[in-house]
């Protein structure tokens, strides 16, 4: 019961890793490339240390609208790369130091199973070592997609998310294929560097998960920001010039060609356990996912997976909740993995964030329900941060009078969606959460009204409705 491996040292894997050592175990971490994983190293830090200098350019441009006249004399992508690693060094180093204060020993290799319960390592030097341990927790992440389009994997312009972060140089002109999360992100921070930014996206929509009304407004915001949005458009196939890549797209028969210098693929992830011979020792997987119960726990009793491996909802704070679970079982406890619900974000420029049911879920799932919106041009520090873009939208369910769902477009989307997470895990009511005092002025005072305008009661907008 005392050794534990860990294997992918991502947000899902560090999280198990430390937790397990908490708990008294002889912890191995085994990791192929860096610790951090993705989301420190490719993913979701070192985007949104590219949308901070964006955001500075974005609010420079700006900034006449305040009194504060100013030009941008260049964007110097060899320096925002580098703040980029140097925020990238500094948390990855913070995870190495915390590992080894935890006593975790951390081996640098890519791990196989050999047998249920024991992997040999082949290390740097392509030497191998064999890990034998009681519990193993599966970390391995996951992948970008790779559609099967025409020319697209020949193409020298294309890239993939953790391309377009080393690029060596800033394109005057991107096609993204994909207009999921990363999608929008990348949009939204290559167009505030002046890149000529084109969306082309299979779906009528952005981001499919997103509440419909507040996906609209996002498209409309990227507009508002030049970026080109081409839905209902499947890219055909792609073909290299000399300087430029012809990106064809289709809609309903109707074909064109867009030319860019770079094109990103953001069409998705996959689970990530090409090499590590599961199947093979009898691990259950199915599509390459890694099959779990609401213990994580694998069929193999003692040999747990979690995070994007196991290929549920593909997000860090995710993989890092289970990764606290299943350290804790595999250290003795029982602990089900059953969230409530999961608060996702897209930093886009202004930010977007939701938890709980979109509008359209409660129709679908025929839940009695009632809906509160607030915008955020009649909310103060909104309107100081970015002129007031932006709306908060709550989904309450009329039976338990509970709040359902948060949706926000908006100046701090991101921080303000906590609130709506703990309150909607701990099943708060309209009355507990109008009875909050919020402090103003703040974003998060339009929670409080968004709620308070399901019943008309709204302080800062007409109410057009009267209840009873
Ligand atoms: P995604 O699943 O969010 O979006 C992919 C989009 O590509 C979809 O809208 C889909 O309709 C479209 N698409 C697929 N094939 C296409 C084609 N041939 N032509 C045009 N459009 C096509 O995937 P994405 O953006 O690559 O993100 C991958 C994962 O990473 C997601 O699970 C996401 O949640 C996660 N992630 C989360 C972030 C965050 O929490 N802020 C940031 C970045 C990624």
């Amino acid at each position: 019961m005392n050794s534990v491996v860990v294997i992918g040292g991502g947000p899902g894997g560090y999280v198990a890793a430390i937790r397990a050592a908490q708990l008294g175990a002889n912890v191995t971490l085994i990791e192929k490339k860096h610790i951090g994983g993705t989301c420190l190293n490719v993913g979701c830090i070192p985007t949104k240390a590219l949308l901070h200098p964006a955001e500075i350019a974005l609010s420079a441009r700006e900034g006449a609208s305040c009194g504060v006249h100013t030009t941008i004399d260049a964007i110097n992508w060899d320096e925002v790369l580098a703040f980029k690693n140097s925020i990238i060094g500094k948390l990855t180093g913070g995870v190495a130091s915390l590992l080894k204060a935890s006593g975790v020993k951390v081996i640098k290799g890519e791990a196989k199973f050999i047998k249920p319960k024991a992997v040999e390592v082949t290390l740097e030097d392509d030497s191998h070592q064999i890990v034998e341990a009681d519990r193993f927790i599966i970390a391995t992440g996951s992948v970008p997609v790779m559609p099967p389009i025409e020319g697209l994997r020949e193409s020298r312009f294309v890239v993939d998310s953790t391309g377009l972060l080393s690029m060596e140089l800033l394109p005057k002109t991107m096609v993204i294929i994909g207009g999921g999360v990363i999608g929008i992100e990348f949009a939204a921070a290559l167009a505030a560097f002046g890149c000529k930014v084109t969306i082309v996206e299979a779906l009528d929509t952005l981001a499919p998960t997103l509440d419909r009304e507040i996906s609209a407004m996002l498209a409309k915001q990227l507009e508002k920001q030049g970026v080109e949005l081409m839905l209902s458009h499947k890219v055909v196939s792609i073909s290299d010039g000399e300087s430029e890549a012809a990106v064809k797209v289709d809609n309903n028969g109707e074909v064109k060609t867009v030319s860019a210098e770079k094109v990103l693929c953001a069409v998705g992830r996959r689970s990530y356990i090409d090499n590590l011979n599961a199947e093979a020792v009898g691990i259950r997987c199915e599509r390459s996912k890694i099959l779990v119960n609401e213990y994580l726990e694998t069929n193999i009793p003692g040999v747990y997976a979690i995070g994007d491996c196991v290929g549920q909802i593909m997000l860090a704070h995710t993989a890092s909740a289970q990764g606290e679970v299943a350290a804790e079982n595999a250290m003795g406890e029982k602990k089900c993995y059953k969230p409530n619900c999961v608060p996702s974000c897209i930093y886009s420029l202004p930010e977007t964030a939701a938890v709980g049911i979109t509008e359209q879920q409660a129709k679908e799932q025929k839940i009695d329900y009632r809906v509160g919106k607030f915008p955020l041009s009649a909310n103060g520090r909104a309107l100081i941060a970015n002129g007031g873009e932006g709306m908060i939208k709550v989904i309450i369910g009329n039976e338990l009078d509970e709040l359902l769902g948060v949706h926000i477009l908006g100046a701090h989307a991101t921080e303000l969606i906590a609130e709506a997470a703990l309150a909607i895990s701990m099943e708060a009511t309209v009355l507990e959460i109008t009875e909050t005092i919020h402090s103003h002025p703040t974003v998060a005072e339009a929670i409080r009204e968004a709620v308070l305008d399901a019943d008309s009661k709204a302080i800062h907008i007409p109410n057009k409705k009267k209840k009873g």
